[in-house]
């Protein structure tokens, strides 16, 4: 039954009302018991029933929900850093690609690797992550591209839900062609839909379908075959979409009504509107935008348009090598002028929105999931715009302290 006082500010983060306000509460307090939120709210207000309940100083500091990384590519073996040097020296991510590096060198030392280093190398990307105050996470397949590949991903994702990381499975078979179907690419996508989303629906393995659509990956129609059967299987549809050029991803997203599109550095007005209209939210990565030295997602045209604007890392050992959704963050409010509050909803309720968490995280509310940052920052402006190597002094998710300093 522990409590929390003395927060300086504490942003709740509610699911309701515009993004750019983050319900903050100055000189708050918190209380929780085992897993979940009992009440939060300004100090001077705690009810008497919390007065005899063991006490803590959180120090005049902010208080956060527990963050929400709502894209990654969490399972992968290996790095690519010589293709970072070939980007700065002036090969493209699509030229790489295209000459069989990018993805397809990660698929081809990911099932190299087994499931026990995969696994330990995620294990240390989550502990990682947690120091920062991320309690969520989304993680995808997609470096495995055969049956038994991405089943296999899945699967370390479901052993490690399973020893108590809140992680949220999708699966994205449709990565790419891996090369082995590259003259067979309707073989290919007959595999996602005949066997790999049955198999992965069946063993309850994933909870959302994702397709890269792009010209080094899959067409819009591929897409839309692909969605569609994910969920009559019950995979929400979620789609990387528009990132190195316009492929309508944003009207696709609307149509098969997805939870969300992301990237979407490239998306039309057209795409901006539809996904408005059809409720889809877009995750902004602004580390693949800044790794591949691109234009960033639109997000104010996006929030002026009345859709919701999450952010994430996209962390992956290609597009975007770091897991520190605070930087992509602060980026998200630099290079996308988004105010701090929106980058902060962005990567709580609005990301727990596009995982479909919304109900157990992303919010300070009572009945919600005790998940939390303490933050040595006054205010969530101030720690948004002091950039250093980890504000973050406390973390605790479902009522257990993860991280403290
Ligand atoms: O989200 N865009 C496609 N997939 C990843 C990149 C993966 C990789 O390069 O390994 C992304 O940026
Ligand atoms: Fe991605």
């Amino acid at each position: 039954m522990p409590l929390l006082t003395n927060i300086g500010a504490l942003a709740r983060c509610l699911p309701s009302g515009p993004q750019g306000d983050a319900n903050v509460i100055e000189r708050a307090a918190l209380a929780w018991e085992g897993t979940t939120i009992r009440w939060v709210g300004r100090q001077q207000e705690l009810p008497r029933e919390y007065w005899e309940w063991p006490a803590e100083d959180a120090g005049g500091r902010l208080i956060v929900p527990g963050l929400v990384d709502c894209h990654t590519h969490l399972a992968f073996a290996g790095w690519r850093a010589d293709e970072f040097e070939l980007r700065i020296k002036g090969t493209s991510y699509l030229e790489i690609a295209a000459a069989g590096g990018g993805i397809a060198s990660t698929v081809a030392m990911t099932r190299a690797a087994d499931p026990a280093s995969l696994r330990a190398s995620c294990e240390g990307h989550l502990a990682g992550m947690a120091r920062l105050g991320v309690t969520t996470i989304e993680a995808k397949s997609g470096y495995g591209l055969s049956l038994e590949g991405e089943l296999r991903i899945l699967g370390v994702y479901r052993d490690l839900a399973l020893a108590g990381h809140r992680i949220v499975p999708t699966l994205l078979a449709a990565h790419v062609v891996p090369s082995e179907y590259k003259d067979r690419r309707d073989a290919y996508i007959a595999l996602i839909i005949e066997e790999i989303i049955p198999r992965a629906a069946a063993g309850k393995l994933a909870r959302f379908c994702d397709v890269f659509v792009e010209e080094s990956a899959f067409s819009v129609d591929e897409a839309r075959g692909i969605l569609e059967t994910g969920a009559r299987h019950g995979l929400r549809p979620k789609l990387h979409a528009d990132q190195l050029t316009n492929g309508g991803g944003g009207e696709l997203a609307a149509m098969v009504g997805a939870a969300s599109a992301d990237h979407l550095e490239r998306i039309s007005e057209a795409g901006i509107r539809a996904m408005a209209a059809a409720g889809v939210v877009a995750v902004s990565l602004p580390f693949a935008s800044l790794y591949l030295n691109a234009a960033p997602m639109p997000a104010r045209r996006l929030l002026e348009a009345g859709a919701a604007v999450a952010v994430a890392t996209d962390f992956n050992p290609g597009s975007a090598p770091s897991y520190h959704l605070p930087v992509a963050m602060t980026l998200a409010c630099t290079m996308q002028r988004m105010t701090p509050a929106e980058s902060l909803k962005g990567a709580t309720i609005v990301a727990a929105r596009a995982i479909g968490m919304e109900a157990e995280v992303g919010s300070l509310e009572a009945g919600k999931s005790a998940d939390f940052a303490v933050i040595d920052a006054e205010s969530i402006e101030h720690w948004l715009y002091h950039l250093r190597a980890n504000a973050c002094v406390r973390t605790v998710a479902r009522g257990s302290e993860v991280w403290r300093v």
